[in-house]
This record gives structure tokens, sequence and C-alpha cells, in this order.
């Protein structure tokens, strides 16, 4: 019977452990979490999103202060056009966190970058440019192109010195998705080095509609591999969402995969960025409470943990500060779902927003709890403490579990 460890991702001649953990903003997959796992001879992310606030925390830096300062007369306004990230700061928010980790990297695996494209920051072709530019030139291994894949993202980095050395990889949810970048990206003769299929029990945003249900990973990994054998092309694909163990691995692996990207079964990791108090949360969820919703401004399906503060808060729009979901004429759609509450209840002290959640206020706080659709079954890969509390796990536990494991079993960590 076969495991994971049978099975080696190659990029040219460097081979690693296929296992990929999938990034997750915002700091969930925190430069100690990718370390780990790049010491350990696989794949690790950290997450572009929202990286001066990030900073601020982990380097006391103060970007968030002196942008909040530079704009305070506008946060009552309901207009945040005049609201614009200094192209300064992001590069050098960029550079700082990606070099931070890249000088402490050790061992034979790889750290990429995942940049989540739907941070459009109120002039998405700009800012982008400046995130993927800093990540390469802080020298990160590699970049994934996810949530909301703009086709014109290779081309914003062609004239980087190492936009042909380092590996490029993106996100689609679909072969027609594939189809399109790749139609896009033609002319710059530059192809992805590995390609993500995510399906639809992964965590984050969903390339899905809410019918995400009906759609099957396996499926859609079959059509995207057998496409490029027709095509002739030879770049890895690797498989998300949904696989839980070794063996849901060892499947895609002796299925025309060349690895699998997880995250769900690392937010309880001792090395990930979720507190450990919220990480009880992941631990006690049950299946009833998983749920798919549309209440992120970006306008696709979130998972998240049904009773996580973000849902149904009614704070401030904090784009002053934050605003990195404002689209190029400066607008969200939580504003418009924050004032409308606020007309519609003058007098009250606090009010509700259902619809729609401050994201860049409630991730960056850890209050929404985003997560895969297989959280439910995190308690069966611990112990629970006499107290009632579950057992936290490492980095290396987990990814040792998925790297030798067979017969869908699931290694308990020591008591
Ligand atoms: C808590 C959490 C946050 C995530 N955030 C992001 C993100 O910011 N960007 C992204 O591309 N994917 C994100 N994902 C998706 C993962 O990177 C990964 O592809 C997917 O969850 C793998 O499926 P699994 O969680 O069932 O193992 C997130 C997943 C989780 C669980």
């Amino acid at each position: 019977m076969k495991c994971v460890d049978d099975f080696r991702l190659r990029f040219g001649k460097r081979e690693v452990v296929p296992i990929i953990i999938g990034g997750m903003g915002v700091d969930i997959s925190s430069r100690q979490l990718a370390l780990e796992v790049s010491r350990l001879g696989g794949i690790g992310h950290i997450s572009d999103a929202m990286l001066p606030t990030v900073t601020d925390r982990l380097d006391k830096t103060k970007f968030v202060s002196v942008k909040q300062k530079q704009y305070k007369l506008n946060i009552k306004e309901t207009d945040k056009s005049i609201v614009q990230f200094d192209l300064g700061q992001i590069a050098e928010s960029t550079r700082l966190h990606v070099s931070k980790t890249m000088e402490a990297k050790r061992g034979d695996g790889m750290i990429f970058v995942n940049c989540m494209e739907k941070l459009t920051m109120n002039a998405p072709r700009e800012t982008l440019r400046v995130r993927l530019c800093g990540a390469l030139d802080a020298g990160i291994d590699g970049i994934t192109l996810s949530a909301g894949l703009h086709l014109g993202s290779f081309a914003l980095m062609e004239d980087n010195p190492r936009f042909r050395d380092a590996k490029l990889g993106i996100i689609v949810s679909s072969l027609r998705a594939l189809q399109l970048f790749m139609r896009k990206t033609s002319r710059l003769n530059r192809l992805p080095d590995y390609i993500v299929v995510e399906g639809p029990l992964a965590g984050g945003h969903l390339g899905f509609g809410l019918d995400w249900a009906k759609y099957d990973l396996h499926t859609i990994v079959a059509e995207i591999v057998a496409h490029l054998k027709t095509e002739q092309l030879d770049i890895p694909v690797i498989a998300a969402g949904g696989i839980f163990t070794g063996s849901d691995a060892v499947d895609f692996l002796e299925n025309g995969c060349a690895a699998v990207q997880v995250a769900t079964r690392f937010t309880v990791a001792q090395e990930c960025g979720i507190p450990p108090k919220i990480q009880q949360e992941y631990f006690k969820a049950t299946e009833d409470d998983m749920e798919v919703n549309m209440i992120s401004p970006t306008g696709y399906p979130m998972r998240m943990i049904k009773n996580c503060p973000a849902i149904g808060a009614g704070i401030q729009p904090n784009c002053e500060a934050f605003g990195y979901l404002l689209d190029a004429k400066g607008h969200c759609d939580y504003i418009d779902a924050y004032n409308r509450e606020l007309a519609l209840h003058p007098d009250a002290k606090k009010i509700s927003v259902k619809d729609k959640t401050c994201l860049c206020t409630h991730m960056r706080n850890y209050d929404c709890w985003t997560c895969g659709h297989y959280t439910y079954r995190l308690k069966d890969t611990t112990h629970r403490n006499p107290d009632g509390t579950y057992q936290s796990l490492s980095t290396e536990h987990i990814f040792k579990d998925y790297q030798f494991s067979v017969d869908n079993k699931i290694a308990l960590p020591p008591k």
C-alpha cells in the first residue's frame, strides 16, 4: 500500500515531498508554519494578504497608523475613493515579510507566497504589480495566484529579473478558468509552473457559486489532467480541497496529480497564526456548524464556522486603516450594507449587518473563522484534555501524518 512519501513533486531537477500547505490569509499561514513545512521538505506558503498590518504586528512597523492618520478626515464619508495605498509602503511591507521568512528558511523544501488577487486595494493593477514584484525581489521561491485570478498578472511581472526563474502557479476551479488564463498569457511565452485545482470543499473563498455541492474535485482534476495531456503540456497538477488523510492524497497522486495542497488540518497546528483560543472553536465545530455564505464583499462564496463574530456584526467600515477590498473606484459592498442599516436604525446603539461583513477588520482580528468543509473532523485528529479542550498539534506531526499514513488512518499525537 502506497503512502505520500512514495511520490515526489519535481520542478526540473529539484524534488520535494508532494505536500503543499495552502496560503491562508490574513497571516493564518504564518512564517513559522511555512518555515516548518520547508524544513520538513514540503512546500509552505505565506500569504500576502494585508501585509502592512501583518508587519505592524510582527515587526513593529507603523504602516496602518500612518495611513489612518493621513485619511482620518474621511472616516465618516461613504466615498472612499481618495483612500489610496502608498505603493512604497506596500513594497516595503512585502519585502520585509518575505525577506524575514526567506532568511530563516532551512531544509530542502520551498516557500511560496499566496497572492489573493481579489484584494483590489483601490488601485488593482498598480498594487498587485508592487506586491508581486516585491515578493520576487525579496527572494520568494514561488508565487501562487489565487482568488479573483487576474488574467493579466503574469504580464505585471514580465520585466522582473526573476520572472522566469521563480515558480509561478495559479489556482483554478474549472477547466474553463484554466483555458482563459492560458489564452491570455500565451503571448508571454511563460506557462505556469504548476496548477492548483481547488475543489468545492476548500477553505477561504470558493471558485464556485452557492451550488458548490454539485461539483467534485476528482472530476475537475480528471478533466484538467486529460486536457493538459491532449495539449502535450507537462505542468504539475496539484489537487486541493477536502484532502484530509494521507490516503486521500495518494488517491490523487495515483491519478495524475503531482502533489496535493492541504490547509484545514494545519489550522490547529501550534505554528499556525490562528490564536489557540480560536483553534478550540475549529476543533469543537460540528458538521452543522459549517456554512458557505455570501457575506464576503469580494462577491465570492466563503466557508465559515457559523458562530464566528464576523457574521452579523455591524462595525463601522475601517477603510482608512485597511481598505484592501476597495475596488478601482473606492467602493466596497460592506460600506453600502452598513450605511443602509445605519439609515434604517438611526437611534440604535449597535447595528447588525447580515448580508455583508467588514472582511478586512474581521480577518485581521481573527473574527472571521473561515475553514474547510472537513473542519468538523479535526476533533478526530487529536486527544481531548480532561478539561474538555483539545490537545494542540505540531506542524511536524500533521505533516508526517500526511506523508506516511496509509489505510486512511490518522495518527494521534503523543499525549
Ligand atoms: C482558514 C483558511 C484560510 C484560507 N485562506 C486562503 C487564502 O487567503 N487564499 C487562498 O488562495 N486560499 C485560502 N484557503 C484555501 C487553502 O489554501 C487550500 O487551498 C484549501 O483550503 C485546501 O483544502 P483543505 O483546507 O480541505 O485542506 C484557505 C483555507 C483555510 C482553511
